[in-house]
């Protein structure tokens, strides 16, 4: 993972930051942008189902779908430290051997992944400059349904961003950058990949959307 973006993940999602994600996770369980996503979800028909997420931080979206009906899922992490919360959490959970764990980013592998019936990406696209590659390569694997939280892009967001966020990675060295990609060009990616939006929800910075495959 030689881009710049990824060595600002690494550094951004480090140890310290992940144990005390997880401890969150641990005490008040998912946070309501992933708890909209696994209920909408959870609403279709996804028994047996396998999920690809793209990701997925301590994995908060895969222990939820695994405990209601998904089989197994495939987790792609950019971060060492979310990889080994995800790794610890879902053996605390019980379902350790439900998931496979990839170290990298999704981008440079995305060729060697299988397909999955669902695919999600819960507050990534936001962490990745290249949001065509991510979003079409992504899109490009899901056989069923693509579910997705990134920021809205209203011009406050997008200030707030850069001038809280942005800036203060820049001063400290950091070179990840946080992005609001225009919510016209992700969907338009995706309705060029045969997904059609089915469900969708503001919820403050962020919006939560289901895409089906036609
Ligand atoms: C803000 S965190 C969100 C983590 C988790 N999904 C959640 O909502 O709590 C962004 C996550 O996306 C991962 N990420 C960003 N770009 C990625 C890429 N191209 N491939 C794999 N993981 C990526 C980061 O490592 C990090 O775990």
């Amino acid at each position: 993972m030689d881009c710049c973006q990824c060595q600002g993940i690494e550094s951004k999602f480090d140890q310290g930051y992940v144990a005390e994600q997880l401890e969150m996770y641990r005490e008040d369980g998912p946070k309501n942008t992933a708890l909209q996503l696994i209920e909408a979800l959870q609403a279709e028909e996804i028994q047996g189902f396998t999920l690809l997420d793209i990701g997925g931080g301590v994995g908060d979206l895969q222990h939820g779908l695994l405990k209601t009906g998904v089989k197994n899922t495939i987790n792609v992490e950019a971060s060492s430290a979310y990889l080994a919360a995800c790794k610890e959490e879902a053996e605390d959970q019980g379902h350790a051997e439900k998931i496979q764990h990839l170290k990298g980013n999704f981008v440079d592998i995305a060729e060697e992944m299988p397909s999955a019936e669902i695919v999600t990406l819960n507050r990534v696209i936001c962490c990745y400059h290249d949001m065509p590659q991510l979003v079409d390569s992504s899109a490009k694997k899901a056989t069923q349904f693509y579910g997705v939280v990134y920021p809205r892009d209203i011009w406050i967001i997008k200030l707030v961003i850069q001038v809280y966020y942005n800036f203060r990675f820049w001063i400290q060295g950091n070179p990840m950058r946080i992005f609001v990609h225009p919510t016209k060009a992700v969907e338009a990616l995706l309705r060029e990949n045969g997904l059609v939006r089915h469900f969708h929800r503001n919820m403050g910075v962020w919006q939560v959307a289901v895409f089906k495959r036609q």
